[in-house]
């Protein structure tokens, strides 16, 4: 196949795929069909009175002047004005009708997809996908619709209008219209393809700017200030001439329109003096064929900004598309749990997430009731055991099992409610401490357990230093607390919720000795007599308390056992254990 055949093609297919999007989005949301066909209607019904005005006012300059014309004409007139108002108003409620129903359809399907499409579009990405392009797609159906059914109308009855009038009329139109037609179309896409650099490159400005405010101490320290300037000056210039070529671009529409409007002026004069003189047509029809081509020509200006919008909004449609689109999540599976009572086999799991291999093999068990430690180094695999487990990610089927069920077949509520999770990268929402405790709790909470949990989780103290107790506002996403503070909050939560199996992902190791010392104690009252839990561990005595340590190493089991049989027989532990800790080994 040809180099050529195969661009075509693939042309062809990106064609194909852009309109697919509009289509299936055009189902996917609750849309408000009456607003939408009504707005329709009115704006159809709006084109026929524009359609009609010229005949009138041909009539009126013929000398016919009537009752029924005269009133006509100004009936149109006053008509166009209220339609037009009620178009104005119904569009607006229509788009935003639009707006609501994708932005719901976003949110209701991005809360039922799996943790992976997460990882592929990231957060500030989506926002933009529920702002900015819902709000592309919903001018899209409320406004670029119905005006582009409305232009074909326009342009069809002008034509056919002239065409009534006089033939040549109508091919002096005719001849001209695919002319303009293409003219606008290459503006539109040389205006769309501008339009694009000057939104990409106010992106990566703000991009740019948002991440450099956040890493303001970052910059200090590593002294990049200047650097930083001078990339900062370069991406707002680059803005700049993105700015001045739009400026150029919307500033050549003004010439383009002029020069057509000089063609027509020289055209609807030239042929209206020939047919005139010519006996063929009287100066009325000559009106007429005035303000038609005058109307055509509103139709085809407007045409190329359509053209524009619909361009624009193809990228919106296929983002939301791929978010509508990803597979959910399924809830409902063969069992329900009833109670998390065996234990818990993992056989041969291997997992990816993308190309490369982050565990191969991996074998063992977590006993029920008892307490496993996962060691090893950094990037070895740890958390994403975790993360199988609590089924944030799916391994192979029947690869991890409890009891001789595989995990995956046992509803993901009651899985999900059966684990306590105290995350890595400790997770608080914007709220009081209290707000953050009881979240996901359904049942009252009275202030007497909060303050147990609480005072179990080594928190009590601080929570009452602050300003408002319980009720204190922690900043958004918990950012005026400490790193210990934050993870004694998630210990407490999880103390709240008692779950039976506990899943601790340890990170003690930005804390100072005294917080670390804290947390740990908190931590350990957590994996009290009987509770299955997995830690991932870092402090000795967390790994010297387990019942059996699993040595992870580079996605890979590199030794099972307990802590002094490790000693003995495994050399990486050994080594972990003298190296990363650094502390004495008894
Ligand atoms: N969401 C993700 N998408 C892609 N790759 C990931 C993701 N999470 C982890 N990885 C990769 O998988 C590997 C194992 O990561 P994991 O977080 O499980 O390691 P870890 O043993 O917990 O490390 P640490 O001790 O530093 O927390 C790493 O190479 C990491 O880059
Ligand atoms: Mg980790």
């Amino acid at each position: 196949m040809s180099e050529n055949t195969t661009q075509k093609q693939s042309e062809k297919q990106q064609n194909e795929a852009i309109w697919k999007p509009f289509i299936k989005l055009l189902f996917r949301a609750k849309l408000p069909w009456f607003w939408i066909i009504l707005l329709i209607i009115i704006t159809l019904g709006e084109s026929q009175l524009a359609l009609m005005f010229p005949d009138l006012t041909s009539k009126i300059a013929g000398g016919h002047i009537e009752k029924a014309i005269v009133f006509g004409a100004i009936g149109v007139i006053v008509a166009r004005i209220f339609i037009s108002g009620i178009l104005r108003f119904i569009g607006k409620l229509t788009m935003y009708k639009i707006d609501k129903s994708y932005r719901i359809l976003i949110w209701s399907q991005l809360m039922r997809s799996p943790i992976r499409l997460f990882d592929k579009v990231k957060a500030n990405e989506m926002v933009s996908r529920t702002s900015t392009d819902t709000a592309s797609l919903s001018i899209i159906f409320s406004y670029v619709v119905p005006t582009l059914l409305s232009m074909m109308y326009l342009t069809v009855g002008t034509v056919s209008k002239l065409f009534g009038y006089d033939w040549r009329l109508g091919l002096a139109q005719v001849i001209f219209l695919p002319i303009y037609f293409g003219c606008y179309l290459w503006y539109g896409r040389w205006s769309f393809r501008v339009n694009k650099q000057v939104q990409s490159r106010l992106a990566k400005l703000t991009q740019f700017l948002s991440e450099l405010l956040i890493n303001i101490p970052l910059i200090k320290t590593f002294v990049t200030e200047k650097k930083e300037e001078k990339r900062g000056i370069n991406n707002i210039d680059q803005y700049y001439k993105a700015g001045i070529k739009k400026g150029i671009v919307s500033w050549i529409e003004h010439p383009m329109t002029g020069i057509f409007g000089v063609v027509q002026s020289a055209l609807v004069i030239g042929l209206g003096v020939l047919l005139i003189s010519n006996g063929s047509i009287t100066v009325d029809t000559w009106v007429a064929y005035f303000l038609y081509v005058d109307l055509l020509y509103g139709v085809l200006g407007t045409f190329g900004y359509l053209f524009i919008e619909l361009k624009q909004s193809q990228g919106a449609s296929a983002r939301i598309a791929q978010l509508v689109e990803y597979p959910e999540v399924v809830y409902e599976r063969t069992y329900p749990l009833e109670k998390y009572d065996d234990d818990l086999v993992l056989d041969h799991v291997s997992f990816s997430y993308g190309k490369e291999k982050v565990l191969s093999d991996v074998s063992f068990t977590v006993p029920y009731g008892k307490v496993t430690a996962i060691v090893g180094p950094s990037g070895g695999g740890k958390t994403t055991i975790l993360s199988l487990i609590e089924r944030f990610y799916e391994a192979a089927p029947h690869s991890i099992r409890l009891g001789e069920v595989p995990i995956e077949d046992f509803h993901l509520h009651d899985w999900h409610k059966a684990f306590g999770y105290v995350a890595q990268d400790i997770p608080l929402l914007t709220g009081t401490v209290r707000e953050n405790l009881v979240y996901g709790v359904d049942r009252e909470v009275s202030n007497q357990e909060l303050r147990e949990v609480a005072y179990q989780a080594n928190a009590l103290s601080f929570i009452e230093q602050l300003p408002d107790g319980f009720d204190t506002h922690i900043g958004e996403s918990g950012g005026k607390l400490s790193g210990g503070q934050r993870q004694r909050l998630a210990i407490a939560r999880v103390i709240l919720r008692d779950p039976d199996v506990l899943l601790l992902d340890e990170a003690t190791s930005n804390l100072d000795s005294r917080s670390e010392q804290v947390v740990l104690e908190a931590m350990n009252r957590l994996m009290k007599k009987n509770r299955t839990t997995i830690v991932i561990a870092h402090d000795l005595t967390t790994i010297r308390n387990a019942d059996q340590i699993v040595v992870l190493d580079q996605g890979t089991v590199n030794g099972i056992g307990k802590h002094h049989e490790l000693l003995e027989t495994n050399k990486l532990y050994r080594k972990y254990i003298d190296l990363h800790l650094g502390k004495p080994i008894l």
